[in-house]
């Protein structure tokens, strides 16, 4: 797969699975923008591990509304094209019904609906502008297993990921007659900061036992199938959903 001189926008990518598939853009010859929320330090850091010099960082708040346009406007003065948009931040919020109080409940709702899905909404609707003026494009979405397989622990996480599916197979459907190809990656538990902090310790026990390969996915693996979506050839996979968790949770 070569993505020599492709313009890829990324957000979340300053850290885990994002700064993965940054690292492995650049490694393919792509000009990579790293959108992040606050991590100054990471953000630099990761900016730092790409191959090439055409890179930038783009902080921003994705939850906030005007930073979907503004974030697409910057990057289109800097690149003038956006071939590959891959929306990876995502956040995941601890709020079990039986346990939480009603704001909290309702907290965690608005914060993970508006970051996971509305965002992820807003981003395509200013990205796909520019992909038709450029007629073609591709959009790669980053899902979750959890988004079948139930969250109890995160129910806002999970639906939102459903919602998120759902999103991008509409926008497959729509998109399809600009050349515009939109897909998915659906991970399971993968090895990043998300993982690790949101895993209760008697979760991160019985984690090796839910993969036959008994182990977590490495976000360079999830980085793998996000490129797989944003290859040449994989525009008429549009729609598909790839999951990467080790047959941990086999779909039908
Ligand atoms: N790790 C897993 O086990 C797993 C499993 C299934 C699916 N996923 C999905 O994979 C994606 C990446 O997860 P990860 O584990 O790599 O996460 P992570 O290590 O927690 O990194 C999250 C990234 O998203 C950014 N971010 C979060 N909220 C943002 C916002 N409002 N605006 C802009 N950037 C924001 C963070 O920026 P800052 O550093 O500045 O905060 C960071 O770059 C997520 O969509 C997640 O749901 C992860």
């Amino acid at each position: 797969m070569e993505f020599k001189n492709k313009n890829v926008l990324i957000t979340g990518g300053s850290r885990g699975i994002g700064r993965a598939t940054a690292i492995a853009f650049a490694k393919k010859g792509a000009n990579v923008a790293i959108n992040y929320r606050s991590d100054d330090l990471a953000a630099k850091e990761t900016l730092s591990l790409l191959k090439g010099r055409n890179h930038t960082l783009y902080k921003g708040d994705i939850s906030e509304k005007h930073v979907s346009a503004e974030l697409i406007n910057d990057f289109i003065k800097k690149y003038n094209t956006l071939d590959i948009l891959v929306n990876n931040a995502g956040i995941a919020i601890q709020h079990e019904i039986d346990k939480v109080d009603f704001n909290d409940w309702t907290d965690a709702w608005l914060k993970t609906i508006n970051v996971n899905l509305l965002a992820v909404a807003n981003i395509c609707y200013w990205a796909s502008k520019q992909m038709i003026k450029n007629e073609g494009g591709r959009i790669i979405n980053v899902s979750s297993r959890g988004a079948f397989r139930g969250e109890p622990n995160m129910p806002a996480y999970g639906s939102s990921k459903a919602g998120l599916n759902s999103l991008s197979q509409s926008l497959a459907k729509s998109l399809a007659k600009h050349k515009i190809g939109v897909g998915v990656v659906a991970p399971g538990f993968t090895n990043t900061d998300m993982a690790v902090s949101t895993l209760t310790s008697k979760e991160k026990e019985s984690l090796l036992d839910e993969s036959p390969f008994k182990r977590m996915a490495e976000p360079d693996e999830v980085a793998h199938a996000i490129l797989f979506l944003a290859s040449e050839k994989s525009l008429y996979s549009s729609g598909t959903i790839i999951d990467v968790n080790g047959a941990s949770y086999l779909r039908t």
